[in-house]
């Protein structure tokens, strides 16, 4: 196995990306050697993603790509990993004879052997999903970050079974990572320099390891260093626990943003949607964080044109989304997965050309909504941690504020991964442009007292 070198192109969520660090790792103990492009790749592997038609459609091209390079090479490995792998093994493997391994996302311990078995000539596959794995011993090896912030993986699966959702059916049931290994994790960070992690789950606030829940566990990692600013990712409107509200109001290195999907503004949606709680109680939720944390920034994600989506639900979205003001929305037509419950029980009956003009509206009412929000943050003063250099200039360098807004200012004598205090000075639907006043600390911004 060793010497070979292997290329991971990743598609989907954060949880795909963190996944490709722990196969680089298993990778790399073998002796094999990451490298950064498919042509200098004796293994490809595409790590993939189902959540929508168009999110394997983009797979498929890739993987024809990648069946002309191996005709043009000969001696070429490619793999699935991921959520496709889950879902349409018998597909990749059989029927379009693209792949050579197709491995699942609990069974990534696996490839070593499964790259074996294709040396000897054969195809491998392992999609087993399992109850128990979290990868918890395993350091992600990151190749691709920006050395500054860092995504770490709390638990794995979901229970939630939203009726839209291929997610439980790709990454099996919900297993949370034991607490030790996670706050090791975050100390192997700070000693390497990061400034930012991201806690990552598809349902954070259900992480129950022993007796520890979430918040209790943004407790205990936020104390691990008080220069690295912790967000996450995604938590369920649901169960959002009322004590982190309060810890993330105390907390200077907790930011103050949370990412909470509506999906939809209308009661009767959701309830076909099943997702457990009505536009009114999440409009509670939201005043809730608004009163307890008042700079609170918040973003969202929403479907468009759901089954029997009537006119009247369309108009509840689009005015929830008026009324809450998200600083971002990840907003996407409904596309209908295999094996979920909507495909089960209701009919994808709401005409493509409907969702688009529905999608786009609620595109183009969150993009004054968010030039609005921006325009409101001129002469404000921010703490921004600088990620690089900004993708225009290389004389500009970018990052976020707490609130998760992504600022552009004059390099000057700035680093990557100083914090920044920037005022305000310009700004678009997407981006604020800022004049830097200083380096200085998350604590030195918030005149608080050390922490612990
Ligand atoms: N676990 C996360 C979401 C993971 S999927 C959460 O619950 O917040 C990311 C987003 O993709 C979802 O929030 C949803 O808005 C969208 N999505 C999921 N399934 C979809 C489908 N079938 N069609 C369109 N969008 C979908
Ligand atoms: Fe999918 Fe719902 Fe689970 Fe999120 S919470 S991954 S939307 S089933
Ligand atoms: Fe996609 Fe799987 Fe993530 S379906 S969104 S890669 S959990």
């Amino acid at each position: 196995m060793s010497n070979k070198r292997f290329y991971i192109e990743t598609y989907g969520c954060q949880m795909n990306f963190a996944d490709s660090e722990i196969v680089n790792s298993i990778l790399m103990k073998e002796g094999m050697e990451p490298v950064h492009s498919a042509e200098e790749a004796d293994v490809i592997f595409v790590n993939t993603c189902s959540i929508r038609e168009n999110a394997e459609t983009k797979v498929w091209n890739r993987l024809k790509e990648f069946r002309s390079l191996k005709k043009d090479k000969g001696d070429l490995t490619v793999g699935v990993l991921g959520c496709m792998a889950e879902r349409i093994r018998d597909q990749i493997i059989d029927q379009e004879q693209l792949v050579d391994i197709v491995v699942g996302p609990d069974a990534y311990r696996d490839i070593p052997n499964l790259l074996a078995e294709v040396d000897d000539g054969r195809k491998a596959v392992n999609v087993l999903l399992s109850l128990e794995e979290t990868y918890a011993d395993i350091s992600p090896v990151r190749t691709s970050d920006n050395g500054v912030s860092a995504f770490v993986s709390i638990m794995r699966g979901c229970d939630n079974m939203c009726a839209f959702c291929v997610v439980p059916f790709t990454r099996g049931r919900e297993r949370s990572r034991p607490l030790k290994s996670i706050l090791n994790e975050i100390k192997q960070l700070s000693e390497q320099g990061y400034k930012e992690v991201t806690l990552l789950g598809q349902n954070v606030n259900s992480y129950k390891y022993e007796d520890i829940d979430f918040t209790r566990l943004m407790d205990e990692a936020s104390k691990v260093d008080p220069e690295i600013r912790f967000r996450f990712s995604s938590p369920h409107p649901k169960d959002f626990p009322e004590p982190l509200l309060h810890l993330i109001a105390e907390r200077p290195n907790l930011c103050n943003y949370i990412h909470i999907p509506a999906q939809s503004g209308s009661s009767t949606t959701l309830e076909r949607m099943r997702r457990p709680y009505t536009r009114e109680q999440y409009l509670d939720l939201v005043e809730r964080m608004r009163e307890i944390i008042p700079d609170v920034s918040l973003s969202t994600d929403i479907i468009a044109g759901f089954c029997d989506e009537t006119d009247e639900e369309h108009k509840d979205t689009v005015s929830l989304m008026k009324i809450v003001e998200y600083d971002l929305a990840y907003m996407f037509a409904y596309s209908e997965r295999e094996r979920t419950l909507a495909h089960r029980k209701y009919e994808d009956n709401v005409p493509e050309e409907v969702k688009k003009r529905r999608l786009s509206e609620i595109i183009q009412q969150q993009m004054n909504i968010q030039q609005k929000n921006n325009k409101l943050e001129i002469g404000k003063r921010h703490l921004v941690l600088a990620e690089g250099e900004s993708k225009r200039s290389s004389e500009q360098l970018s990052g976020r504020t707490d609130t998760n807004k992504m600022v552009v200012f004059d390099r000057r004598d700035f680093q990557k991964g100083d914090y920044v205090e920037v005022e305000i000075t310009d700004c678009t639907s997407a981006t604020l442009m800022a004049t830097p006043i200083r380096k200085t600390s998350i604590r030195e911004f918030y005149a608080e007292p050390a922490l612990a």
